[in-house]
């Protein structure tokens, strides 16, 4: 399995185009089963999130092709309606197929999903809004068989914001008969992109962004070309890196409002990020000032996603900070490998507590989930000496050759074995 070794100690200059959000691509992909007509994705990147879901989508009988950054899609002799056990385990967003397998064919069977080992992750909230839709649910030997024969709009009311949630009934409502409204909804800018996406296609949605979204069913959806919106989270990871080894980094092509708490948490610590159109630069040559409280919450909150890298900055900062975490439980695994890098962390329960020192040491550290490990790869290139990162595969679930990206900043970074 390939490592990163890692010099660290370098500040990060230079400017990264963002391409498209991992999780915008990755539900608008699934959307395009609800046509039979062929659909564009563009610029989006190569991670394993992509392929794997590109490989679930083969095997129900989906054309689909990355040349570039172009994904095309052709769903006319898409009608399988289930989802290899394997590949479900693999990618926790195979299990947003559902609303749209449900839509076409009426038919889905889906195993219990994986993705990042972050915490339980339940799917009740994916399950009561289907069953409230009037989908039969089954499950017998950790497999979900639905019958959507009657499935229809409803008024729905979810217990949280769950994003997946959300849009999985998002895309089971739009060729539904009748009227769906979603309360409670989640309001990630992800949420309006998929709502934008099917739009596009002809379906009537509108209000993501806000707690209700209301779809009203349609017969028949075209195809489209599209572009999702640029990665808050990847964007934000490159701007988090500057922050804790020092340097000036610009992201180029994204949407500024999507990164509001990050830039807002930014500013306190004394390197005060740069808006400028679609630009953000960060610019930083003294060691950040400690952060009091940083709690997730879903957004406009902030993102979970970027939790594990600001604590790397923490690491560095001068004072004591406290994260509280409140979306995902086992987030704190990372804590276990920064502290073989001289980190002093104490965690309790959703609270970590953070004091700073001024620098990490290199060590030998493995990437235990996607963005835990990305944010080991900034405690590398800002430690004193090697660190290699092992298990480089959580990370390229979502970040596309992060060592080249790391590399065109200065960042001295090798992929190994
Ligand atoms: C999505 C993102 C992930 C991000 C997360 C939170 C994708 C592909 N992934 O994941 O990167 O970290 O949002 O912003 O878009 N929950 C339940 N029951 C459910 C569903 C969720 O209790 O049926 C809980 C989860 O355990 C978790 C919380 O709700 O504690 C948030 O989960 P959710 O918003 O569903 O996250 P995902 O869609 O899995």
């Amino acid at each position: 399995m390939s490592k990163l070794l890692i010099k660290g100690g370098r500040p990060l200059c230079g400017e990264v185009e963002i391409k498209a959000a991992k999780n915008a691509v990755l539900p608008i992909l699934a959307a395009t089963l609800l046509t039979e007509d062929r659909c564009e994705i563009l610029n989006v990147p190569r991670i394993t999130d992509v392929t794997n879901m590109m490989r679930i989508m083969r095997g129900l009988g989906s054309r689909v092709a990355l040349e570039g950054e172009v994904l095309s899609v052709d769903n006319r002799d898409a009608t399988g309606c289930s989802v290899p056990t394997d590949l479900a385990k693999e990618l926790r967003s195979s299990f947003f197929l559902l609303g749209p397998m449900l839509a076409k064919t009426k038919r889905a069977a889906v195993a219990y999903p994986g993705g990042c080992d972050i915490g339980v992750r339940p799917i009740d909230i994916h399950l009561k809004g289907l069953c409230e839709m009037g989908v039969a649910i089954e499950e017998s030997h950790g497999i979900i068989y639905c019958d959507g024969t009657r499935l229809h709009g409803a008024d729905l009311v979810l217990d949280f914001p769950s994003v997946g949630a959300t849009e999985n009934l998002m895309m089971a409502a739009v060729l539904a008969k009748g009227k769906t409204r979603i309360t409670g909804a989640a309001k990630e800018p992800e949420i309006v992109d998929l709502q934008d996406f099917l739009v596009s296609m002809g379906a009537k949605v509108a209000g993501a962004g806000g707690d209700r979204i209301e779809i009203e069913g349609v017969t028949k959806l075209h195809g489209s070309v599209y572009t999702p919106i640029p990665d808050r989270i990847v964007a934000g990871t490159l701007l988090i890196a500057a922050a804790a080894c020092g340097g000036d980094v610009t992201v180029s092509r994204v949407c500024p409002d999507h990164l509001d708490a990050l830039l807002f948490k930014l500013n306190k610590s004394s390197c005060v990020p740069r808006v400028n159109g679609d630009k953000i630069t960060l610019k930083c040559d003294s060691r950040p000032r400690h952060f009091d409280r940083l709690e997730t919450q879903p957004y406009p909150g902030f993102p979970t996603d970027l939790q594990s890298q600001m604590m790397v900055m923490m690491c560095v900062s001068e004072g004591t900070s406290m994260i509280v975490e409140n979306i995902f439980e086992t987030r704190y695994r990372i804590v276990r490998e920064l502290t073989k890098m001289g980190a002093r962390i104490t965690v309790r329960d959703r609270t970590a507590v953070i004091r700073g020192v001024r620098s990490l040491e290199g060590a030998s550290v493995v990437a235990g989930d996607l963005r835990g490990g990305a944010a080991l790869v900034i405690a590398g290139l800002g430690a004193e000496g090697y660190t290699t990162v092992d298990d480089v595969c959580h990370i390229e679930r979502g970040y596309d050759r992060i060592e080249s990206t790391f590399a065109l900043l200065g960042g001295e970074i090798e992929r190994i074995g």
